[in-house]
């Protein structure tokens, strides 16, 4: 169950080995138990640089000098965040409290967050992406997405995205958030801005387009117009669909190949027939339905018919202010049908996968270096003992930095 890359990245020059691991999550399922979490138990990882290079056996393990001893715990590839909402100011304490005393989620509170946003320096910005990611970071999230959204304006969409990239390459330009207070009377007019001049500025920072695909925001018909015309420019469509009812989103994701429809929280048959025969990843946020008190999605219906699963936090300061992915994981596991495995490989391959990588999420030769070591001896626990700190150790493409 070894494996190795070429010469050039031979297992005997590893500048660090990590071994004395109970269990070793890979997610190459040609490794240890062939289960699709290729879970390898007494396992070692070597990484050279910042690339694993050797995953195997340790009494198999080539020699290295640096020697890190996992003492009988689990290890894990680093948590994939494919969805989060960072580049904001200001927080809504008073609607998740006006909410916990039975007010219903609307995308109106959006504007609240616009308006913080539009408000706040580009330092403030700056301080509160790296604050959550920070604290995504010690949580062992090695990867994310991150999306403009809460400045819906020329200048401030491609502030938010220019900061968003001095920190991860999965920025996502969600200019069609809502439509915003200012475009109120004129929401065709503000489609054209979001696929005209604001789509110009923002183009040159982001990856990704995106649309909120609901009543309230936009709907089938502009949700299309927005994820071709960022087509077009060369970005890749995402979608935020089916999160509050049923809607076109998830057909319009599958129609246009987008790499992940979010949320699917309201699924017809038709729509899960939809992901089951495309390549568009669904990606479930149960961070959302946590902090909304709403159903949660049904992921084993979505497992069941083939559908590949992603799990992530859609960090954000209206409807989900988690940047945990184990607390995800865990919701995933007690209330969405998923088995801790499922969960465990939609929070890591998964979101991968949303994002169209295959070089992170998994830890096979040849993959980022980026891993968490669990203060447990399976990932199992990420689920059994939720809201624990299980996270003890993160390297991230090599370093260590937890
Ligand atoms: O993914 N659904 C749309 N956007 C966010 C919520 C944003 C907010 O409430 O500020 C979401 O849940
Ligand atoms: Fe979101």
């Amino acid at each position: 169950n070894a494996t190795t890359v070429s010469p050039a990245h031979s297992a005997s020059t590893a500048s660090t080995l990590i071994t004395n691991i109970a269990a070793l999550v890979t997610n190459d399922p040609s490794l240890g138990d062939g289960s699709p979490l290729g879970l390898v138990h007494d396992a070692a990882v070597a990484i050279e640089g910042d690339r694993v290079v050797w995953t195997g056996d340790h009494r198999k393990a080539p020699a290295t000098d640096n020697r890190v001893d996992a003492e009988g715990r689990a290890v894990i590839p680093g948590f994939v965040d494919s969805h989060s909402h960072l580049v904001f100011a200001g927080d809504r304490t008073q609607e998740f409290n006006a909410r916990m005393s039975g007010r219903p989620y609307s995308a109106g509170g959006i504007r609240t967050t616009v308006a913080a946003t539009r408000a706040a320096s580009d330092g403030e910005l700056e301080a509160n992406v790296t604050r959550y990611l920070a604290e995504a970071l010690r949580q062992g999230t090695t990867t994310f997405e991150t999306k403009s959204g809460y400045g819906l304006t020329v200048e401030d969409e491609a502030r938010a995205l220019r900061i968003a990239a001095a920190h991860t390459d999965e920025v996502t330009y969600l200019g069609a958030h809502i439509v915003p207070p200012d475009y109120a009377e004129d929401p065709a007019g503000y489609v054209a801005l979001v696929t005209g001049e604001m789509l110009d500025a923002c183009a040159p920072h982001a990856r990704w387009i995106d649309v909120f695909c609901e009543k309230g925001a936009f709907d089938g018909d502009q949700a299309r117009a927005i994820l071709t015309a960022g087509k077009a420019r060369g970005l890749h469509p995402r979608i935020h669909a089916n999160q509050l009812s049923y809607g076109p989103g998830v057909q319009l994701a599958v129609e246009l190949d987008a790499a992940s429809a979010d949320h699917c929280t309201h699924l017809t048959d038709a729509d899960v027939d939809a992901l089951a025969h495309s390549r568009t990843v669904a990606t479930l946020l149960p961070g959302a339905e946590f902090s909304t008190r709403a159903a949660w999605p049904d992921a084993r219906r979505l497992l069941d018919a083939g559908v590949t699963v992603a799990l992530s936090t859609d960090c954000n300061p209206g409807s989900s202010f988690t940047s945990s992915v184990p607390f995800c994981v865990a919701l995933a596991v007690r209330d969405m049908g998923m088995t801790p495995d499922e969960a465990v490989w939609s929070a890591t391959a998964g979101g991968a996968a949303a994002l169209r990588r295959t070089d992170v999420g998994r830890l096979t030769p040849g993959a980022c270096a980026d891993l968490v070591l669990l203060d447990a001896p399976s990932h199992v626990h990420l689920a059994y003992r939720p809201g624990v700190p299980l996270v003890s150790g993160v390297w991230r493409r090599g370093e260590r930095v937890v």
